[in-house]
């Protein structure tokens, strides 16, 4: 699967966003070193605590189906009812990513039109990881 490919079906899954307290709809893509591809969107709560980011519901469903090996993920957010744009990943998300991947694992942020690769080292450095329990 292309970048190109990564940032569409992350458009793709924006569309299932369930955020009708920001308004802001986030999709993620979610790409094994295998070729396979888990899906996220954010679900929001009325409580607004229990609210999940996209990048967290690709990363747990791809966990769930037993992957352990990650390649890269694509992230687009962008308001209801506009296009999509940029949307950075939050701190907590950057924490899981860092549970689950080595420290060259690509983050593509952007548009499927315009996008830039970043790694997890790029974008959390000083991370605290499981390296810092053993
Ligand atoms: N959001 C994500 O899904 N991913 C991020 O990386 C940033 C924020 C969501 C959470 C919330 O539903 C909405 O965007 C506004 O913060």
């Amino acid at each position: 699967m292309t970048d190109f490919e990564l940032m569409a079906a992350a458009e793709q899954a924006r569309e299932r966003a369930y955020s009708p307290y920001s308004d802001f709809k986030v999709g993620a893509a979610l790409l094994t070193k295998r070729g396979s591809l888990y899906l996220g969107c954010n679900i929001e709560n009325a409580a607004f605590t229990p609210t999940v980011c996209a990048e967290r519901v690709a990363f747990f469903e791809a966990i769930k189906n037993g992957e352990r090996d990650f390649e890269a993920i694509a992230i687009v957010g962008g308001k209801v009812g506009e296009k999509p744009t940029f949307c950075s990943p939050c701190g907590v998300c950057r924490q899981v990513m860092t549970e689950f991947c080595q420290r060259d694992f690509r983050i593509l942020l952007g548009t499927k039109e315009n996008f830039t690769a970043y790694t997890i080292a790029d974008l959390f450095p000083l991370s605290f990881s499981p390296q810092n329990l053993q």
